[in-house]
């Protein structure tokens, strides 16, 4: 008993501790590979923001209304990995993963449409974007009937 609650204070203390360290910023979620994963996204276009490959990963809480539409629950989260083209011929292949992003549902983040938007370097450390201009301003353009949210769960497997 008295072990589990020193393992509870320690605990709670590094992540206060993690937390003052990052200031704003917001871990990756552990675990989002297993959540329901897309088919392979490629984009050709070299002057689209999106050349590459990627990947769009939903949580269980967002799947229902991804797939129903509507407002979001609390809590709801998708996480997109980036990846480089590779050139090998005449198939596009993945190279090296370089940006992970995420949004969360979260009513406090009043300034983003009540989502939390966060980008990540390949090795999972926050990049430190600035969350309306280079996010919530396109997601807004894109989806704003969606409750942000661009992707179509119809694409999401295509
Ligand atoms: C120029 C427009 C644009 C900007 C800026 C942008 N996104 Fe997106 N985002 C998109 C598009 C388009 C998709 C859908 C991609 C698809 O359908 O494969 C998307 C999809 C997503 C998704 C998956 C859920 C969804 O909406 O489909 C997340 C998470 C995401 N973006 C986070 C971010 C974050 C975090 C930032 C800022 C670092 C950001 N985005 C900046 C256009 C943008």
């Amino acid at each position: 008993m008295k072990k589990s609650v020193a393992i509870l204070a320690g605990s709670a203390m590094l992540a206060w501790v993690a937390c003052v360290w990052a200031g704003e910023k917001v871990a990756m979620p552990k675990g989002y590979e297993r959540w329901e994963k897309s088919s392979e996204k490629i984009v050709n276009d070299k002057n689209s923001l999106f050349y590459g490959i990627h990947y769009i990963f939903v949580d269980a809480k967002a799947l229902k209304t991804y797939r129903s539409g509507g407002k979001y629950p609390e809590g709801s989260r998708f996480v997109v990995e980036f990846y480089d083209i590779r050139d090998e011929g005449d198939k596009p292949a993945k190279g090296k993963k370089n940006m992970v992003v995420l949004m969360k549902k979260e009513k406090k983040q009043t300034a983003t449409g009540g989502w939390l938007f966060a980008g990540y370097s390949a090795d999972g450390k926050p990049s430190g974007v600035d969350p309306v201009k280079n996010c919530f301003e396109c997601h807004l353009k894109e989806a704003k009937d969606r409750d942000l949210v661009i992707s179509r769960y119809e694409n999401f497997k295509k």
